[in-house]
């Protein structure tokens, strides 16, 4: 049997194989109520019935200020937990685990869904006021944010703790905490735009202050046996910015806080920073973190093909493998990975008639 294929019990969670489905905005809730809408169950339930042994829902915001967009979905009252019950129902009844990652989007929240065009929006259009560590834009004609006092980064970690708390009362099986992309924790960690002069600004130890809070207060409010997973930039690609040194001593620290799980990304933090992606590029980083920090880890990005996957894992580079793009482009790759891995693969009861195409290519007789 495939190591993609095989099963995965992180902390209490038993997960039937390793292909996670990364996290990806769907900017499809009504604006103003981040609520789950018809087409998160259709999506997210399609995911499961692929074969993926975890559906991570999208970025969702612990409070309205925090979307990426008005779009974007939300997680801070009873209304969001309602909402995601059948999404959570959809996963669980084909046989996946739930996930969702929190998140705050800091000083990269209030734009325009991307296929109009992602424009950063006003008061007048449906945009509000960013908050973010320092009052520095992510790019030049992009609004400067209001730097937050220290009553917003104590209101910011109730509210994480507060959306965790909804997450476990949703149904959901694992939490990922979004400090990753250039949104609001990440915009902590890095010292190019946390530039406070306070206790949470200045060395690794006090920019790692307030991600570690988060993770504290967030931790506090899951059951023992469910899993807390983070997803690192685990470098910004900038001189003089985050980097991979810095994020494995974070990683350790994340261990030491009740973090089963670094999923691990890079970049976003900066409107210049120098990437040329390559198939399975950030690989890299889940190799260093895994050994370096002695903690589960997650690769993603370009990772397309089952072989790769397969080879990432038995390398030793990576404990689960999530996709992004390729689960859009294909819901049921999981079940024809497993098909090219392990020679064969159960299709959900009612597609089990696929297989007579594979020798007939003409419609088969009833
Ligand atoms: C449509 C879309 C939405 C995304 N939304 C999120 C998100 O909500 N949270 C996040 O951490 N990453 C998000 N990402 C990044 C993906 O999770 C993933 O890291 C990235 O696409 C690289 O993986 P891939 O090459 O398999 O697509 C998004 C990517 C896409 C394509």
């Amino acid at each position: 049997m495939s190591k993609l294929f095989s099963p995965i019990t992180i902390r209490g969670q038993h997960i039937s194989n390793r292909v996670f489905v990364a996290p990806m905005c769907q900017y499809s809730s009504s604006t103003e109520d981040g609520r789950c809408s018809g087409w998160h169950t259709v999506h997210y339930g399609t995911r499961a019935v692929g074969g993926a042994g975890l559906v991570m829902l999208e970025a969702s915001a612990v409070r309205p200020d925090g979307r990426i967009t008005p779009w974007d979905l939300g997680i801070w009252n009873e209304s969001h937990v309602e909402s995601m019950g059948p999404v959570v129902d959809a996963i669980e009844a084909n046989g996946s685990v739930p996930a969702i990652q929190l998140a705050h989007a800091g000083r990269k929240a209030g734009h325009g869904r991307p296929w109009e065009g992602g424009h950063q929006l006003d008061s007048t259009n449906g945009g509000w006021e960013s908050i973010a560590p320092s009052p520095i834009a992510f790019q030049e004609d992009w609004d400067v944010p209001r730097e937050m006092t220290t009553e917003d980064i104590t209101q910011v970690i109730t509210d994480f703790a507060n959306s965790a708390r909804l997450a476990v009362n949703a149904g959901m099986k694992v939490i990922e905490l979004h400090m990753a992309h250039g949104y609001l924790n990440c915009e902590f960690l890095s010292p190019l735009s946390n530039q406070r002069t306070d206790q949470y600004g200045g060395s690794l130890e006090n920019r790692v202050r307030f991600p570690l809070e988060v993770t504290r207060a967030v931790r506090n409010e899951m059951p023992d046996s469910m899993p807390l997973l983070v997803r690192v930039s685990a470098t910004e690609y900038m001189e003089n910015g985050w980097d991979v040194d810095e994020c494995v001593d974070f990683s350790r620290m994340l261990k030491e806080e009740g973090v089963d799980m670094i999923d691990c990304s890079s970049g976003g933090n900066s409107s210049t920073q120098t990437l040329t992606p390559y198939a399975g590029y950030q690989v890299q980083f889940s190799a260093r973190i895994r050994s370096e920090a002695n903690i589960t880890t997650g690769a993603v990005g370009l990772i397309t093909e089952a072989a790769q996957a397969e080879k990432i894992l038995d390398d030793g580079e990576a404990d689960v493998i999530l996709l992004a793009r390729e689960l859009l482009r294909n819901p049921y790759w999981p079940i024809q990975a497993q098909i090219e891995l392990d020679g064969a693969a159960e299709w959900p009861d009612q597609y089990k008639r696929v297989a007579e195409l594979r020798n007939h290519p003409r419609r088969p007789q009833r």
